[in-house]
């Protein structure tokens, strides 16, 4: 993860403005920031792609039980929900965090990464 987020962060995105199936980035403090909803659920990664800093915001999203993201550089496929590696060419997975709306507000904070 490149910067530990232990409390819960303000994101400065209000949850409204969160379009269904169309992430944004949130820069918090040096961290950009993957938002994207999916109907009434949730998701945070890091927005660089961890293979080379490509902008998962400007990826593709697929629902369904498991949804992904692949990254719009080299097609690195993670999921949403915990940032595991589906497919390469990253070789690991993109740190995750946990979020949440509080006050209309989104808010993220660091969730361990998967094993
Ligand atoms: S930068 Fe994302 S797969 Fe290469």
């Amino acid at each position: 993860m490149s910067e530990a987020m232990e409390d819960w962060t303000p994101s400065g995105v209000a949850g409204a403005d969160l379009v269904d199936g169309k992430p944004v980035r949130a820069t918090i403090g040096a961290i950009d920031v993957f938002l994207c909803r999916l109907g009434d659920r949730l998701f945070a990664l890091d927005n660089r792609c961890n293979h080379m800093g490509g902008p998962l915001h400007r990826g593709v999203v697929k629902g369904g039980p498991q949804p992904t993201v692949t990254c719009p550089v080299h097609g690195s496929i993670f999921w949403l929900a915990d940032g595991r590696l589906i497919r390469g060419p990253a070789s690991r997975p993109q740190p995750a965090y946990e979020i949440r709306v509080n006050g209309g507000m989104i808010e993220v904070r660091s969730s361990p990464r998967p094993t």
